[in-house]
């Protein structure tokens, strides 16, 4: 099919930040937030897990040693899951110098912190349960620290907040538990699977490698729950052309390490 936005002159796609402007900072970090807010955008896209007491953290892998100095700290409790570690633990950690001596001292933002500097930024949430399976109840969890935080408002839930996950179960179930939320389930399911999808899920979020027009446009043509088009946001794309390529097939958003560099390609659209 043509490109949609090229051929009806639409807006562009929305420009998401990746764990943050992860690409110029270290990633799922509050430093991660204020850098996508210094290149103007507005989206942000973060992964929620959770420690051995239950509170809600910022990280994208379920262990603590790629992003944090946790080896060094706690040397003996490999693998070091964040699961067998207490906030006031993860709260030790160093999750910048990893990337680079200027982040030395960063911290793993607790969910509650990593909202309230999104708030303070004016920016939107693509909230990613990154491994419900391995948290019972983690759905329940979440929607309670957004609504203590004021973000199941309807400012926010009109166009603020979206939940994703690759478990269709778990976006089910933030749906049946608060269905004014936006939600996504990420991935690429068969078309034949599309109905059942759009029953609770606004959004389809696939990898951008094996995307295609027809693609996007079979997704679009259902409505969600909320009686919108279903949406595509595509990941993880962080260069001109591969940016161009996803535009053109008409994506509603672009997930990206370097949402400057997407948000400049895609500019005019
Ligand atoms: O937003 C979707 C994307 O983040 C999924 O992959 O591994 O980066 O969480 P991952
Ligand atoms: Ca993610």
């Amino acid at each position: 099919p043509a490109p949609a936005r090229a051929a009806d002159g639409g807006t562009p796609p929305v420009v998401v930040a990746h764990r943050g402007a992860s690409g110029y900072a270290p990633e799922n970090t509050l430093a991660a937030v204020d850098e996508a807010a210094a290149l103007g955008i507005d989206w942000v896209e973060n992964d929620v897990q959770r420690t051995k007491d239950g509170e809600l953290v910022v990280l994208h892998d379920d262990s603590l040693a790629r992003t944090t100095n946790v080896e060094t700290v706690f040397p003996g409790r490999s693998p070091w899951k964040v699961k067998d570690f207490t906030a006031a633990e993860v709260a030790r950690l160093d999750a910048g110098s990893w990337f680079g001596p200027a982040y030395a001292g960063v911290r793993v933002p607790t969910l509650e912190q990593f909202v309230r500097h999104v708030e303070r930024h004016d920016q939107k949430l693509l909230l990613e349960l990154k491994s419900p399976e391995l948290y019972p109840g983690i759905e329940q969890e979440t929607l309670k620290v957004l609504s203590n935080e004021g973000w199941l408002d309807r400012a926010h839930l009109s166009d603020r907040l979206v939940v994703q996950s690759f478990s269709a179960d778990s976006v089910r179930t933030v749906h049946e538990l608060k269905p004014g939320v936006k939600t996504g389930v990420i991935g690429a399911p068969p078309v034949s699977d599309l109905p059942a999808y759009a029953e609770f899920a606004d959004q389809i979020n696939p990898r951008h490698t094996s995307l295609s027009g027809a693609y996007v446009a079979a997704v679009q043509a259902f409505r969600g729950p909320h009686d919108k088009p279903l949406e595509v946001l595509t990941w993880t794309v962080d260069d001109a052309a591969a940016a161009r390529r996803v535009a053109g097939f008409g994506v509603d958003g672009i997930i990206s390490n370097k949402p400057d560099v997407v948000r400049d390609a895609v500019d005019g659209w």
